[in-house]
């Protein structure tokens, strides 16, 4: 296992042969959710241009299979004191709750993530939420950093809105992964996501001094993960070596092409 890297291979196969037994701290998994993103097209406020092809879906009628087969190996892979964070729809969340039940991970909490671009109905109430199942190997001797003094089961975090700029069809807010690796890791703490995307899990971690190792089905999404990882990298070096704000678009690039 090598940390600190992003294996462009199905994440099931992956963590079997590459991840040894209770060799991880954390797990942040933001599953496909079983629904077509793409019919959805712009309602979700994205241009199809700058939205990376081949995301991988799973079709409804196998969701608990792959939930299950990926969670086992999640299980396996977790350290006994270990956590981990499952992002999940409401459309398939009674699969999700069925697989972690029958691969003996315990349920903490049940969070809800409130976030703003709901997709607009006309008959029904906008969706804007999402399930975090935050479940654990052993309830009685999981990590948990209580950062904050009264943390309640609610969130409301927006989700980026970043024009102009390549991503893969969902991301996850940084301060939402900020948030689950700060309450559940320390700094030197190995992370792992099954489901890298845009590469958010390994740009948190190198924000707050965690190591990382993940899986993304899409080799298309590298490009985006390389660059996102070494704008994190640089932010983090000069955040260390000056008190300025030095982060401009342009140091960035210039960083970047150097
Ligand atoms: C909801 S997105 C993750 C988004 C990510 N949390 C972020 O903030 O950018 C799910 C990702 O899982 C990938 N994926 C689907 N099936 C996979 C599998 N079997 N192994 C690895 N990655 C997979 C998809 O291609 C997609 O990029």
């Amino acid at each position: 296992m090598k940390i600190n890297t992003i294996y462009y291979e199905d994440c099931i196969e992956g963590m079997r042969n590459r991840i040894g037994e209770g060799s991880i701290d954390l797990i942040i998994a933001d599953p496909p959710f079983g629904i077509d993103f793409h019919k959805m097209g712009n309602q979700y406020n994205r241009k199809a241009e700058y939205v990376v092809r081949g995301y991988n879906e799973i079709a409804s009628e196998d969701y608990y299979e792959f939930m299950w087969q990926w969670l086992k190996e999640a299980h396996r892979v977790l350290k006994e004191t270990g956590s981990c964070y499952i992002i999940s729809g409401w459309t398939n969340l009674k699969d999700v709750l069925n697989a972690i039940d029958d691969v003996n991970l315990h349920i903490i909490n049940h969070i809800i993530w409130k976030y703003q671009f709901g997709v607009f109905t006309k008959r029904k109430f906008v969706t804007s939420h999402y399930h975090i199942l935050f479940t654990v190997k052993h309830p009685k001797k999981y990590y948990f950093n209580k950062i904050e003094h009264y943390p309640e089961d609610v969130w409301v975090i927006k989700r980026p809105y970043r024009p102009g700029k390549e991503k893969n069809s969902t991301k996850l807010p940084e301060a939402l992964v900020e948030k689950l690796i700060l309450y559940s890791s320390r700094e030197g703490d190995l992370v792992l996501d099954p489901f890298m995307g845009n590469g958010t899990t390994a740009v948190v971690c190198v924000k707050t001094h965690r190591y990382y190792i993940g899986f993304e089905i899409n080799p298309d999404c590298q490009r985006i993960i390389d660059q996102e990882i070494q704008e994190a990298k640089y932010i983090t070096q000069t955040q260390k070596t000056s008190k300025e704000e030095p982060k401009t678009q342009k140091s960035i690039t210039q960083f970047l092409k150097s």
